[in-house]
Formats: structure tokens, C-alpha cells, sequence
């Protein structure tokens, strides 16, 4: 199917249906009328085989305590064998509501109030919480911007896992916001550090199967398993992401080692004994099954969104700044030279009417940074960028803009 064909038959209008990114912009942003481009789902229904397996489930009507169904392992393999090759095991998965409740549980179990924790800023904002708010200690590496996009800072995170005892890395991977897809002699890079100085390893690999063309997803499970590290990496990973099923409440945690998992799961009867989701794992099997197309079409979507953004942008807003696009579905922009000043409610909410992530929620030092969702219809992410046009017209058309209290840099006026 082509992306217009599937844009036609998948988008649809969600204003209205309860959705956190379209009907809580008042609550969130101050104002309902925004373009929303924030929060990581998508405004596409999920597979066909997901609402019919649905459907097929409700008009049962029973809903009481359930099991796994006995293939959802088999069906997740075979679709990793045609995807991203990943060698799992059943004993392995423990299932959990969501990756976030995961992380955070998993922090819980295998580290004390003040262990240090170490995160590769700008990162997935909630990384910052589920340490902070279980009184672990964080540590941060940031990633560095270079000619060749962002890069993990090697000599920085070994001098932090050496100065700082860190007990435990959460990798995000491939990585929002920055959008890349690590390389095999990245991960083998990085884990082997974290081998050397015997940290624990959380894989959030969530965006595993939002990979753009030319780019390989690689797992972890795979770097470590050769390096013989699996006694140290624990993965977490979903449909969610990929399929657009976050309210399902369905999400997978992969622990290879037995003593990890049995002290997981020593941990779970004594704080977690909620029981599985069947709507989410009926949803969940029936995706893997047959969302091979679908997936191809949405990648196809995201991609020509990314094009229109960097295209458009690039030609008429140059200052800007957009990284390449490796995985996931989140355009992450660099706004500093252009904008007069960092003031970017008032450029990008009040001005140009988008509800966007803010930079600096990913990280204090990406001020003047702004996340893009591109999992919308081309006919949204136009309307961004006429609205970014139009902006830029008013910035560079009159200098109402820019005062000398709002200027941000010598080189930044336009
Ligand atoms: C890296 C990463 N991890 C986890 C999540 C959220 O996962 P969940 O809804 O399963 O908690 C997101 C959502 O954007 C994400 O980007």
C-alpha cells in the first residue's frame, strides 16, 4: 500500500475521543486550540487483525482474571525472526503495564535509595524521574552533537562509571529524542564499559521497530550475549509504540540471566501481583502476527513526513537545525539560531500555535531545542511548517522580536 493509501485508510480525527495529545492541550498547554505534536502516539488506527481480534475478544463478554495466550511467545519470535532477529526465550518475559512502570520497578528492585544511576541526556524525560523520584542518585553523560550527529561520550561515561560507583545504566535505544539508531560498535562500546565496571544494564528499547532505511536495529540481548553479558542486561520493550496500543497496559520485560529474574520476581510477589491485560495481549498477538505490512506503510509515512519537515524547513528556514531521523517517529530541532530568544512558549505555543516537547525537558542543556511527532497526516505537519513560515516572515520582517535583553548569541539575529 502506498503512504497516501494508508494515510486515507489508518488516520483518523481523535479530537474528542479522550486522547492525552488532542484533549488535554487546555490542561497541559494552556490552550485548546494547538496543533499537537507532542506526547509519542500516533493518529492511526492499529491493524486490522488488532481490531478484529478485539472485536472477536469483546463479543465474548467474559472479562475475568486471564492467562498469556499459549502462542503470544511463539507469535512475538517469529516476529522478531522476520524483524529485527533478536533471539528471545520465554522464561525470560515477565510482562509489566507499561516500560515506564517497568523501569521504575526494576530500579526498585535491584538498587537502594542513593545508588547512582547514570542516563544519557537529552533523554526521555521520565528516565529523569524514575530515579529522582526513588531517591537514587543520577549521574548524567550527555550525548554530544557532531558533524556526524549525536554520539555517546565514551571517555565522559567511563569517567563517571569510575568517579561516581554508578550501579546501573538505562539505555535508550534506538534513542528519543535525538532520534538514533545505535551501531553495533556503539553497544558493543558502551556495554562493554558497563561489563568492566560491573554496572547493570536496562535496554529501554521500546522504538526497536521504528527503523528508517538505511539504518539496522541492533539489541542489546545480541551485543551482550557476545560478549557474555547477559548476567548483567535486563531489555524492556512493547507493542505499544509500534502498533499505537499504549492505553492496552501491555509491555515486555526480557531478564536472560536466572538470578535476575529471580530476584525479580522475588521482588514482584511482594509489590506487584497485578495480573496481565488480556485486551492488551490479544491486541498485542494479533499485531505480531500479521502488522508486517502495516508497519511497512506507517515507516513509509513517517518517513515522507521527516522529508516534508527537512525539505521545507531546510529551505526556508536555514538557521534551523534538524537531526537525521534514524528510528522513531520524533523530529528533533535545533532551534537556537534562529530564534531571537529562548522565550520558545511564546515562539512556538503563542506564535506558531504548536503544542511541541520543549528541549530542555530532555535535558537542561537542550534550551532552544523542540520534538516533533511526526506519526500525524502530512496535511498536520504542513500545517507546522506554514506556521514555523510564518513565524519566520514575522522574526525577520520586523524587530519587535528581538530587544537586547532577548538576544541569545551575536551570531543569532536574522
Ligand atoms: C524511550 C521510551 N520509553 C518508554 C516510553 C513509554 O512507554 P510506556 O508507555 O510503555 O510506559 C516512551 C514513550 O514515548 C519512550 O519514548
Amino acid at each position: 500500500m502506498e503512504a497516501a493509501k494508508f494515510i486515507q485508510k489508518y488516520y483518523r480525527k481523535r479530537k474528542g475521543t479522550d486522547s492525552l495529545k488532542w484533549d488535554a492541550l487546555q490542561e497541559r498547554y494552556d490552550n485548546a486550540d494547538l496543533t499537537p505534536l507532542w506526547v509519542a502516539d500516533m493518529d492511526f488506527a492499529a491493524p486490522d487483525s488488532v481490531q478484529a481480534d478485539l472485536i472477536e475478544r469483546m463479543t465474548h463478554g467474559v472479562f475475568g482474571y486471564s492467562l498469556t495466550p499459549a502462542d503470544y511467545f511463539s507469535t512475538y519470535q517469529e516476529w522478531q525472526s522476520r524483524h529485527e532477529q533478536t533471539i528471545f526465550q520465554a522464561e525470560w518475559l515477565h510482562f509489566t503495564t507499561g516500560v515506564v512502570q517497568g523501569i521504575h520497578d526494576l530500579i526498585a528492585c535491584f538498587t537502594n535509595v542513593g545508588d547512582q544511576i547514570i542516563i544519557q541526556p537529552p533523554v526521555y524525560y521520565p528516565f529523569f524521574d524514575v530515579v529522582n523520584n526513588q531517591q537514587r542518585q543520577l549521574i548524567t553523560s550527555e550525548l554530544v552533537e557532531t558533524e556526524a550527529g549525536y554520539q555517546m561520550d565514551l571517555e565522559h561515561f567511563e569517567r563517571q562509571l569510575i568517579e561516581n560507583e554508578i550501579k546501573l545504566f538505562i539505555l535508550c535505544s534506538p534513542h528519543n529524542p535525538v532520534g538514533r539508531v545505535w551501531t553495533e560498535t556503539e553497544l558493543k562500546a558502551i556495554l562493554s564499559l558497563c561489563q568492566k565496571y560491573d554496572v547493570l544494564v536496562i535496554s529501554d528499547e521500546i522504538h526497536s521497530d521504528l527503523i528508517l532505511p538505511g539504518h539496522t536495529f541492533i539489541s542489546a540481548l545480541t551485543i551482550a550475549t557476545e560478549l557474555d553479558f547477559l548476567d548483567h542486561l535486563i531489555v524492556c520493550n512493547a507493542p505499544s509504540k509500534t502498533f499505537n496500543l499504549a492505553s492496552l497496559l501491555n509491555a515486555h520485560i526480557w531478564l536472560p540471566d536466572q538470578n535476575l529474574r529471580k530476584r525479580y520476581e522475588k521482588w514482584e510477589e511482594l509489590y506487584r501481583q497485578t495480573g496481565i491485560s488480556v485486551v492488551g495481549q490479544t491486541a498485542a498477538r494479533a499485531a505480531y502476527r500479521t502488522g508486517d505490512e502495516w508497519l511497512a506503510d506507517l515507516l513509509s509515512v513517517i518517513e515522507g513526513n521527516y522529508q516534508l519537515l527537512t525539505q521545507r524547513l531546510t529551505k526556508q528556514i536555514p538557521e534551523i537545525e534538524i537531526s537525521e531521523l534514524q528510528g522513531t517517529y520524533l523530529a528533533w530541532l535545533d532551534l537556537r539560531a534562529w530564534l531571537p530568544s529562548l522565550d520558545m512558549k511564546r515562539f512556538i505555543q503563542d506564535e506558531a500555535g504548536l503544542a511541541i516537547d520543549y528541549g530542555e525537558w530532555f535535558s537542561p542543556e537542550t534550551k532552544g531545542f523542540i520534538r516533533i511527532n511526526l506519526a500525524t497526516s502530512p496535511e498536520i505537519i504542513e500545517t507546522a511548517i506554514r506556521n514555523l513560515i510564518k513565524l519566520d516572515h514575522k522574526i525577520k520582517g520586523g524587530n519587535q522580536y528581538v530587544s537586547d535583553s532577548d538576544r541569545i548569541g551575536t551570531n543569532r539575529q536574522s
